[in-house]
């Protein structure tokens, strides 16, 4: 398969870039001890897991389906965690999983009897204190309903608990910051973690990235393991498929109202949703910081302020030509959506030999399918 001749849009993987990430992981699991599960929240695509699976213990999850994809496709330690289970998804779930966290001691108490002699239990704390850009994204922000709060804690709880899980970082880059949030956790809940086998501390530590000092995240990480002899991990999603991928797109047509406008056969709302909710611009292979052609990259969305980024290249855009955005990994896939009834990409990995692997196709079947099966007749 010649890159060149795939129809677009398409997401393309690339093995190298994702092992590279990989071996970071490792080197941190050697130096630390801490055992890493991927968050299929962030990224399911389990065509690529046999790349990934060697290097990491296994998954976690945050709704049922994903546990079981999870069981299914990845294996090693399956966790399960979900912000609100019904009793349903608690039967199913305690069936194929190897730790149960409930996000609310209401949660625990009304369906431990299902887990107990299944799988190990946890439960989700809020520390109260977080590392995050954004409110929306943020476990501690006010009224949070993530986890439990330090002074809503029924102390007994933890007798009968395995273990509990944390999640307070979003794109955490700073490995101070981090550190210092483990500090407060260990002050805070340290009488408590030293009852049980396991802390989860979630996901949102961005050790794969650029310069990140991963000797000393680890030694953050194995001193609190040793203090609260407990089994640490870590639920890492982007920090594993950071920079792995682009969402390879065509100029279908260019526009001009005051400022040019490139528009392309994707859309944020569609396939890079997190563009949108998070305000947070796509970065495109082909643009050149001092290049004089401005563009607005926008999207095929009917949604007036669906765009990618506003960005510059050193020579006027084509119709017809390709743009590679950049990093669209994580959080992508997962959310992929069929708004406006625009063609889905299709997913591909380009292995290190060079081979081009498809992954995914869809079509207008699956858009049908995804809507109704069945006619009210
Ligand atoms: C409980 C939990 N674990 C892990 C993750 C993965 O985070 P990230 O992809 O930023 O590493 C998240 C993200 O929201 C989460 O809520």
């Amino acid at each position: 398969m010649n890159k060149t001749e795939l129809k677009t849009p398409f997401f393309m993987i690339d093995e190298e870039k994702l092992i590279a990430n990989l071996e970071k992981a490792k080197l941190l699991k050697e130096l630390s001890g801490v055992k890493l599960v991927l968050a299929l929240k962030c990224f399911s695509t389990w065509g690529v897991f046999d790349i990934i699976q060697p290097y990491l213990d296994g998954t976690t999850s945050s709704g049922p389906y994903e546990v079981k994809l999870g069981y299914e496709t990845f294996g090693g330690e399956t966790h399960a965690y979900s912000v609100g289970y019904s009793e349903d998804d608690v039967k199913e779930v305690a069936e194929i999983c190897d730790k149960m966290i409930f996000n609310s001691q209401s949660q625990l108490a009304a369906y431990r009897h299902i887990v107990d002699g299944k799988a190990a239990l946890g439960l989700r704390l809020n520390p109260g204190v977080s590392y995050a850009g954004q409110d929306l994204a943020n476990p501690a922000r006010q009224f949070s309903r993530l986890g439990v709060q330090a002074d809503h804690i029924d102390p007994a709880v933890f007798d009968t608990l395995d273990g509990v899980m944390f999640h307070m970082n979003c794109e955490n880059k700073d490995v101070d910051a981090f550190v210092a949030l483990l500090d407060a956790i260990s002050k805070q809940f340290g009488q408590y973690l030293d009852k049980l086998e396991w802390v989860s501390l979630g996901g949102g530590v961005f050790f794969t990235w650029p310069g990140y000092e991963i000797e000393k995240l680890a030694l953050a990480l194995k001193t609190f393991s040793e203090k609260h002899k407990v089994q640490l991990y870590l639920e890492p999603g982007e920090a594993i498929i950071t920079k792995t991928t682009d969402l390879v797109v065509s100029v279908v047509d260019i526009v001009e109202n005051e400022v040019k406008t490139a528009i392309v056969d994707s859309a944020t709302e569609a396939h890079r949703l997190d563009t949108l909710i998070y305000d947070e611009p796509a970065s495109i292979a082909e643009a050149s910081e001092n290049g004089k052609h401005q563009y607005v990259i926008g999207s095929c969305s009917c949604l007036a302020g669906d765009q990618f980024c506003v960005t510059q290249f050193e020579q006027p855009l084509k119709i017809g030509q390709r743009l590679h955005i950049l990093d669209s990994a994580g959080y992508t896939m997962v959310k992929l959506n069929w708004f406006n009834g625009l063609k889905m990409p299709s997913i591909y990995c380009q292995r290190q030999s060079g081979e081009i692997e498809k992954l995914n196709e869809f079509g207008y079947d699956d858009f049908k399918r995804s809507l109704s099966q069945w006619r009210v007749s």
